[in-house]
């Protein structure tokens, strides 16, 4: 942490807002994303209908939008006038401001449009929550008087959004644009095609609106769920090009540029749903019904390039972008390997494999978009067989294909699986929605750096910037999509806008609970997790102690031993408590009133091994390194629902070694441990595991377990029993367990061809 800088730089006054019934009171500096620096000047100024604002050409966004944010949420209707004055200054960067509000007047002072509307951004926050709602019913208000300098740390801040596993109304992404806008975001995403929904108007192809815009029912429940259910119902749509231009007129007025996304080569069956011959067999499929990857993806024939340029042609047409995003993920070389007409082109371009013929697609794609003046974009699969000359990559699976982009020179764009998907679960709680499983609590967007360690300085410029994902496989309604969003895209403006060594997550936290108030004016379903439990285990001089935090300040944590619920005559949690045995701890954050979050349960199994020294060959996946390898043995299991929790690991495709060393001879009886299998996200539980003891006289004793495979139970279940069958004297120094990857995941299953997930949980020790 970098508090020393981050106190420098802002004076963390306190604003007094007066004569409006929602923020009489004392309150911090709240406006997110933090601004570089926050100078409190004793005064306020005054807004009431005799102020005049100034509306010149140059800043005639950013002018109209505050005047009539302020007609809206107030009634208050500006004047012509110099009270709020907006002024030029070339020499300040494109999307910086200054904003400066006296007890005269307030001017906002920027080299563009874009700045000034950052500047606005800033003042609405500074305003009462109920503008946002138009119900602010004061005849004036008083607003705190400041100066501003702010800069954004990165040029591309963006969040994504998948409306073809779900679709969501014009109005939903106008609301969800103005809640980029609101945050200093400048981009959006929009995901239109996939293999479940083609969702765009192409009006060259009609089939495209037809048949490919819908699917004939949709997977209920979660894709590990086995056998898979579906509703019945037919479901889909498509936006219209008057609904495009209406959503990108909408966005322009708030400098948000939208980037379409037309997937390609794979995630593609809608499209080949309706126009078969756009694939290698020519077969009628299905708009799929599904989640996950399918094999049918674009042939390389010249009809398929035809088809994608001419939709290409009407994208252009309505998207001013200077990107357009062509996916490249996730595409199958299943159907190219045995199509005559992709090993021709194999053979005419002189290519070595599938993979070739992937850079080939994209870059002959590539080529056409750059001779229309546009630039690629695609997820970091690109990368596969070779970049294409110009393309920008999206790094998704991790980090090492934005290191290897950026050496290369090309943009980068961060929006790593660890850190950036908000379609993971945000809590460990079993009350959860379901979701498609991982784990990204709002800390851990929060604490994103987006430029990976590994790049010099100068390759570290190729990082554009960040950008957050709503998949919504799992995300049926705009409520749903809201809840996965909020407050995540909040923490995420934050890592794009705001300078790393500002950045404070409790700061943060006690902004966003402030900022609760104006989520719910913008009638947006946030999360709230802010009254949540965290704890852990702990040793102190040997012994196990269980600590408990909660993140926002003024709050009493309660807590009890005996099984009950918390209330707010239980126990209050002043330092940690000691565990002498097995115990179930239940927690809950209450104020001085009443119970604010969910209660926490843990219990506490106090095993043989818990405490002692562990230590594994590999690295858990940056996604699933729950609390590290201690986090196996600190007597707590993981859930039986959230496998991204802090209590499983995670890891991608190694063969593990856990050894657990004892300190001492110790006596025991029974090893046992869970694997989970997730097979639609490519986890598999080990088929073997191989046992080495080092026992009291120093020799070496080895044993063998075969685990039956149990694909359709989502938890494997491994224990090993000293008695049989090699009858060891069961005093033991240490403890190796052997946990061989799964291996290859097999043809037709998700994942296939690539290596297993290998999930682990507790190892216990009894
Ligand atoms: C992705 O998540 N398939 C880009
Ligand atoms: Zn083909």
């Amino acid at each position: 942490m970098h508090f020393k800088t981050f106190f420098g730089l802002i004076i963390l006054s306190v604003f007094l807002f007066s004569c409006n019934q929602d923020q009489n009171q004392l309150v911090e500096s709240q406006i997110i994303p933090i601004p570089i620096s926050t100078e409190v000047i004793n005064a306020v100024f005054v807004l009431n209908k005799d102020t005049g604002i100034s509306l010149p050409d140059d800043f005639s966004i950013s002018a109209n939008f505050l005047k009539s944010f302020i007609a809206s949420g107030s009634g208050i209707e500006l004047k012509s006038g110099n009270d709020i004055i907006f002024v030029k200054d070339k020499t300040m960067k494109p999307e910086g401001y200054r904003l400066r509000i006296s007890k005269d007047n307030i001017e906002i002072t920027a080299a563009t449009d874009q700045g000034a509307f950052y500047a606005v951004q800033s003042l609405r926050q500074l305003l009462p929550a109920s503008f946002e709602s138009g119900t602010f019913n004061d005849k004036k208000v008083e607003i705190q008087s400041v100066i501003i300098n702010d800069v954004p740390e990165f040029r591309y801040r963006g969040m994504h959004l998948d409306v073809a596993r779900h679709m969501f109304s014009v109005d939903f992404i106008k609301k969800y644009i103005d809640a980029l806008a609101l945050l200093k975001m400048n981009t959006f995403h929009w995901h239109l095609t996939e293999d479940q929904g083609w969702r765009i108007e192409i009006k060259k192809y009609p089939k495209l609106q037809e048949i490919a815009a819908y699917r004939n029912e949709t997977l209920i429940g979660h894709y590990s769920d086995q056998p898979h259910q579906f509703d019945g119902k037919r479901y889909g749509g498509f936006y219209t090009q008057d609904d495009v231009k209406e959503i990108v007129a909408y966005a322009t007025a708030r400098f948000v540029t939208v980037i379409p996304e037309i997937e390609m080569p794979g995630h593609s069956q809608a499209a080949i749903a309706a126009y078969p011959q756009l694939g290698c067999t020519g077969e009628q499929v299905e708009v799929a019904t599904k989640w996950g990857v399918f094999e049918d993806i674009y042939c390389t024939k010249d009809e398929t390039f035809n088809f994608l340029e001419d939709v290409l042609d009407e994208i252009l047409e309505l998207f001013p972008s200077e990107y357009i995003h062509i996916g490249g993920d996730e595409a199958p070389k299943t159907r190219w390997k045995t199509c005559s007409h992709c090993q021709q082109k194999i053979k005419d371009e002189g290519l070595k494999d599938e993979h070739e013929l992937q850079n080939y697609f994209i870059t002959r794609m590539e080529k056409y978009l750059n001779s229309r003046g546009r630039q690629i974009i695609g997820w970091d699969e690109i990368l596969e067989g070779g970049l294409a000359p110009n393309a920008t990559v999206m790094s998704w699976r991790g980090t090492e294909s934005a290191i290897e982009a950026a050496k290369q020179k090309h943009d980068v764009v961060m929006t790593p699986t660890s850190h950036c998907y908000f379609d993971y679960y945000q809590s460990d709680n079993d009350k959860e929605p379901l979701a498609i499983g991982g784990f990204i609590p709002l800390e851990k967007v929060y604490d994103f750096n987006p430029i990976p360690e590994e790049l010099t300085a100068e390759e570290a410029e190729y990082i554009m910037g960040v950008q957050g994902n709503i998949w919504t496989e799992y995300m049926p309604n705009e409520a749903q999509v809201e809840y996965m969003a909020f407050p995540r895209m909040l923490a995420m403006s934050e890592v794009a806008w705001s300078q790393p060594d500002q950045k404070d997550y409790k700061n943060f936290v006690s902004r966003l609970e402030h900022f609760h108030k104006r989520l719910e004016a913008l009638d947006i379903n946030y999360a709230n997790h802010l009254y949540e439990i965290e704890g852990e285990l702990v040793s102190k001089n040997g012994k196990p102690y269980f600590e408990l935090n909660t993140i926002t300040e003024g709050k009493t944590i309660r807590y009890t031993t005996d099984g009950s619920e918390p209330i707010i005559s239980s126990e209050v949690y002043t330092t940690k408590i000691p565990i002498v045995k097995s115990t179930v701890l239940k927690v809950a954050v209450f104020n001085s009133e009443k119970r604010l979050g969910k209660i926490f349960i843990r219990e506490i199994n106090l095993h043989k091994a818990v405490g002692k020294n562990i230590t594994i060959n590999k690295e858990p996946s940056k996604a699933y390194m729950g609390s590290g390898p201690e986090g196996l043995i600190n007597g707590i299991n993981g859930s039986n629902t959230r496998f991204g929790d802090k209590e499983w690991l995670g890891f991608s495709g190694d063969d593990i070694e856990v050894t657990i060393d004892f300190g001492e001879v110790t006596e025991i009886n029974r090893i046992s441990t869970r694997f989970h299998n997730g097979n639609g996200q490519w986890i598999y539980a080990p088929k073997q595991i191989y046992l080495e003891f080092i026992i009291d006289d120093g020799s070496i004793v080895t044993d063998s377990i075969h685990l039956e495979s149990q694909t359709e139970h989502i938890i494997t279940e491994f224990n090993y029993d000293f008695v049989t069958p090699k009858n060891l004297d069961v005093k033991v120094k240490q403890v190796t367990l052997k946990i061989p990857n799964y291996g290859i995941i097999e043809e037709g299953k998700q994942g296939a061809t690539n290596k297993a997930w290998t999930f682990i949980d507790e190892i216990i020790v009894n």
